[in-house]
């Protein structure tokens, strides 16, 4: 049995150990604002916090998250995060699939680095694919945050 914390809630998952982590949390914890999109962490779909560090899910065995702490969008969503707020006022989202993980790459982002350059944004958000093409408007989002935040 693994044991860990995700949003504040202790839980456990008897699944096998090298089941990815993002199986769990969707399909054990009905968290399914976490998103499956190319399973071999190439696009950022997956991307939640573990220990605070933003981390591909569908990429990480679920003994990795023995005791540690996870946060997945629906925490950022409920708490009214300037990230999510930033999102809502520069209209990102098309589609919208790409974007908890979008917003969770970027709040690691700002949590270690405040106020980043529009490079330093571009670098940091290179690893998260967006098919419909927002990277504009993410980068003007996480810019408002940092400003607003
Ligand atoms: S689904 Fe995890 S990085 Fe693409
Ligand atoms: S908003 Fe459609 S994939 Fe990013």
């Amino acid at each position: 049995m693994i044991k860990f914390t995700i949003n504040g809630r202790q839980v456990s998952s008897a699944a096998a150990e090298d089941t990815p982590l993002l199986w769990v949390i969707r399909d054990e914890l009905g968290l399914t604002g976490t998103k499956y999109g190319c399973g071999v962490a190439a696009c950022g779909a997956c991307t939640v916090h573990l220990d605070g560090v933003a981390t591909r899910s569908c990429a990480t065995p679920l003994s990795m998250a023995e005791g540690t702490e996870i946060t997945t969008i629906e925490a950022l969503a409920s708490e009214d995060h300037p990230l999510v707020r930033a999102w809502v006022a520069e209209q990102v989202a098309q589609c919208g699939y790409c974007q908890s993980g979008q917003i969770m790459q970027a709040a690691d982002l700002l949590a270690n680095n405040p106020s980043p350059s529009r490079d330093e944004i571009r670098s940091h958000m290179a690893g998260n694919i967006c098919r419909c093409g927002t990277y504009p408007r993410i980068a003007r989002a996480i810019e408002r945050a940092a400003q607003e935040g």
